[in-house]
């Protein structure tokens, strides 16, 4: 067993930095769970006090049944892949891979063998002679991997281990690690500040800002239902687009300087609650549509079209805001060329302007 459990988990730097705010998790056992938020929201701070690199100010953290709040990195059965995963130079990748369970003193005919079995596992059992120095980026990383997976531990922490990589290795590497894990069966707690990433490895993720976790939930719950203005803008690129805007009630409609937009009345009991009547909609770039689908037309001008071959994405002015719109590749407008457009009416999802959570 070996699950994560973090109770009022709270790290404060120099007296006034709060790094990692009250945090309340659990990770179940072999779920790959990926922590992601913008630079500087704590997330390394969180790995580092799991891997008990960093002594908490307060709050609780188990591994399995254990709690291992106060004990020594050495003692909680982790291993960890940084992002500057640093390979000793000198020695050979087999040496690299066999240097923790050298520490550990274990039998040298074990060492062999385990590091020969992940060696295989991992496609680098022809470099296990050569030293870092002569070896790609993509090798290097499998090393760094292959000195965390040979020690067998019951958790891996990754700290944006991938991005040294250039983009393609990265989709690469992306794809094997979650193969790793299907094989492994091991818990795996990984921090990224790439959404992509963390929408397709992560089982499960928590969006983090500021120190705290804002939302937990599967990859397409985050997409679907995100809990505010944040979640729903970090999570998807390109990212949702928001509009300002009032609510006008009888008939219920969304009044934006350049359009108005009647609504569906499902969205009657959710958006009764605030006041003032100003209102921020959210619409993400595949729900905005060209042609002849439903909805109610909107006058767009075409700012910049780029066309990828499988898709087109649409940068379009309306009035003073813009829109990205991502369309099918036979919808190829022109710069400068006036069209219409459409939101698919029950994909809108609206923000409280000021709280910025999600109301409907
Ligand atoms: N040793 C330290 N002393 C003081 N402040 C620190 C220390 N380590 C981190 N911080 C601060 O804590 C906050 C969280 O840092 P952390 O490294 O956890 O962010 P991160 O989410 O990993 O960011 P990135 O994506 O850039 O790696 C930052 O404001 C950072 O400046
Ligand atoms: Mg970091």
């Amino acid at each position: 067993m070996s699950r994560v459990l973090f109770r009022g988990l709270t790290k404060v730097f120099d007296k006034d930095v709060t790094a990692v705010d009250h945090i309340d998790l659990e990770v179940p056992d072999r779920e790959f769970f990926v922590l992601v938020g913008p630079s500087g929201c704590g997330k390394s701070t969180t790995l580092r006090l799991l891997a008990g690199l960093e002594e908490p100010t307060s709050g609780e953290i188990r591994i399995g049944e254990r709690d291992v709040t106060h004990v020594e990195p050495k003692a909680r059965d982790i291993a960890m892949v940084f992002q500057n995963y640093a390979l000793y130079p000198h020695m050979t990748v087999h040496d690299n891979m066999a240097f923790a369970l050298r520490l550990r003193r274990t039998p040298n005919s074990e060492i062999r063998d385990r590091v020969r079995e992940t060696a295989r596992t991992l496609g680098i059992e022809e470099l296990l002679k050569r030293k870092p120095a002569a070896l790609s980026g993509g090798q290097r990383q499998r090393v760094a991997v292959g000195r965390a997976i040979v020690r067998s531990p019951s958790v891996f922490l990754f700290d944006e281990p991938l991005s040294n990589l250039d983009a393609k290795l990265r989709v690469e590497m992306r794809a094997e690690l979650a193969r790793l894990h299907q094989r492994l069966e091991t818990t795996v707690f990984y921090v990224t500040h790439d959404q992509v990433e963390a929408m397709t490895l992560g089982e499960r993720i928590a969006v983090m800002k500021d120190g705290k976790l804002l939302q937990v939930a599967d990859p397409l719950t985050l997409y679907n239902n995100p809990v505010s203005r944040f979640v729903a803008g970090f999570i998807g690129s390109p990212p949702m687009n928001f509009l300002e805007g009032r609510l006008e009630r009888h008939p219920l409609r969304f009044v934006h300087p350049a359009f108005t937009m009647s609504l569906p009345s499902r969205f009657e009991g959710p958006l009764t609650a605030i006041g003032d009547g100003r209102m921020t909609l959210g619409v993400r770039p595949e729900d905005i549509a060209l042609g002849e689908a439903d909805g109610q037309p909107i006058r767009v001008t075409v700012e910049v079209a780029e066309l990828m071959g499988n898709e087109n994405i649409l940068y379009l002015g309306l009035g003073k805001d813009s829109l990205i719109a991502r369309v099918p590749p036979r919808f190829a407008p022109r710069p400068g060329e006036n069209i219409e457009v459409r939101f698919d009416p029950g994909k809108l999802k609206f923000f409280h302007p000021e709280t910025e959570q999600t109301l409907a």
